[in-house]
């Protein structure tokens, strides 16, 4: 970006850019499209790359700086890290690349909504592996409550899970076992007799397909909390008060999606995440 073009505001008739390594960002994306019902959304996925969970902090920076950079060549008013993974690791890069366009991320949301719910029992969060080594929802929901106390979980598998699309009925016992994998020691309360964490953040933008199933193995007193709607609502105040809302509802608003991979199982399986069918989904190449 030229420094003529770094001043300039946004044009707020622009579409709002969202990203995540795959599909899991859909769930966020389907947040922000009921918060702001006159915007229009361009949706990457970067398929070809995902997992982002288990690749080093160097090379998720990278991928996310590919695939924000592909989104604001096409033009965005603003950009939303739908990915945990990325927001840990990329955040503060990508909001000082492309200065002046607000970049969002989820993990400050995701602590904010799981530090309202927690008790002093704390807070249990399930996140990829990078998401989880580098600490950044320890610091974050620590900033938020620095009495509260904080477990981490990574559950690299369910990502994958998620992705093929193995939820409910499908694969019942293979989900079924991996979720109990990832949550063992939490659901037979042996790691954490002495304190059973009654929020349970879901710190992976792919975990939400898994709610009811994750909702049933915690148990009834137990609140599970996810970034999307905290996401959306903040995405929402800030672009407000920056006069970046459209002023008129666009009057075509076919969402666009693109993948780097997989454009036909995108399609297929994005549905279970964005909560409807996605039709317009094309190939890109970062
Ligand atoms: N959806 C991403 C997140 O929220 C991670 C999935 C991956 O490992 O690529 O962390």
């Amino acid at each position: 970006m030229s420094d003529s073009q770094s001043d300039q505001q946004p044009d707020r008739q622009l579409p709002i850019g969202v990203f995540d390594s795959g599909m899991g960002g859909l769930t966020v994306l389907s947040a922000l499209a009921k918060a702001m019902p006159n915007e229009q959304f361009i949706y990457l996925g970067d398929s070809a790359r995902l997992p982002y969970g288990t690749k080093s902090p160097d090379t998720v920076v990278r991928y996310a700086r590919q695939a924000s950079k592909e989104l604001v060549r096409r033009g965005v008013k603003a950009l939303v890290v739908a990915c945990n993974t990325a927001s840990a690791s990329a955040l503060k890069m990508l909001a000082q690349d492309f200065a002046p366009l607000p970049v969002y991320g989820v993990v400050e949301p995701g602590a904010q909504a799981a530090a309202m719910q927690a008790d002093a029992s704390g807070v249990l969060v399930l996140a990829t592996e990078s998401t989880i080594l580098g600490g950044a929802y320890q610091r974050a929901l620590l900033q938020q409550n620095p009495s509260l106390t904080v477990f981490g979980r990574a559950c690299p598998l369910w990502v994958t899970l998620a992705e093929q699309g193995w939820v409910g009925d499908q694969a019942a016992s293979l989900t079924q076992h991996t979720l109990e994998h990832g949550l063992r020691g939490f659901v037979d309360g042996a790691a954490y007799a002495s304190s059973h964490p009654k929020t349970v953040l879901l710190g992976c933008t792919h975990f939400p397909l898994f709610r009811q199933q994750i909702e049933a193995l915690v148990g009834a007193d137990v609140q599970v909390v996810d970034s999307a709607q905290t996401t959306a609502a903040t995405v929402s105040n800030d672009l407000s008060k920056l006069d970046l809302l459209r002023d008129t509802p666009v009057t075509d608003n076919e969402m666009v999606f693109l993948a780097t991979d997989g454009v036909e199982r995108f399609r297929k399986v994005g549905g279970y995440f964005f909560g409807g069918p996605l039709t317009n989904v094309s190939l890109v190449d970062l």
